[in-house]
């Protein structure tokens, strides 16, 4: 755990992502101020190894004990915010759990990034 919260305290430093830490969700940002940010694609990549959401999602986010989330089939409706929220909050009753102590708001909008930039790598390859 310690080593985990290392290498995030490392990223946030070189990313200079350190910033506030909104508590009150109203106040996050409901578009992914981070879209499209070939950094924080690369940063939301180590970050999903880092924070082990590969445990369950499988290397590249195509699937294991947790969905594929780079297809195009969704458990819900697939808008950023939604994705932030699962992230950030986690799902009641599942295996997936919330990510708010790990990580700041900026972090989980690298993963999201992240897991859009696969969608569209996905797409690009023909499914
Ligand atoms: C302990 C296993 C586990 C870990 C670790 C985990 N997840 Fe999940 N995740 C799941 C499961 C199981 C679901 C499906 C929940 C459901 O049935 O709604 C899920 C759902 C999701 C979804 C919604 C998928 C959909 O189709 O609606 C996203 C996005 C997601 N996880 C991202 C992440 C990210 C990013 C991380 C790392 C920060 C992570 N997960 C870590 C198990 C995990």
């Amino acid at each position: 755990m310690k080593r985990i919260l290392f290498a995030l305290a490392a990223l946030v430093l070189l990313t200079g992502g350190a910033g506030e830490v909104p508590s009150d969700p109203s106040t996050s940002p409901t578009v992914n101020p981070h879209e499209g940010d070939a950094k924080a694609i690369e940063a939301g990549a180590k970050l999903f190894k880092r924070v082990s959401c590969h445990g369950c999602h499988g290397t590249n986010a195509r699937g294991a004990t947790g969905p594929d989330l780079t297809d195009d089939t969704w458990i819900r409706q697939p808008t950023d915010q939604m994705i932030f929220n699962v992230i950030k909050f986690g799902r009641k009753g599942t295996m997936m759990s919330p990510f708010k102590d790990d990580m700041v708001d900026d972090q989980i909008w690298y993963l999201v990034a992240y897991i859009r930039e696969l969608g569209r790598q996905r797409k690009a390859e023909g499914g």
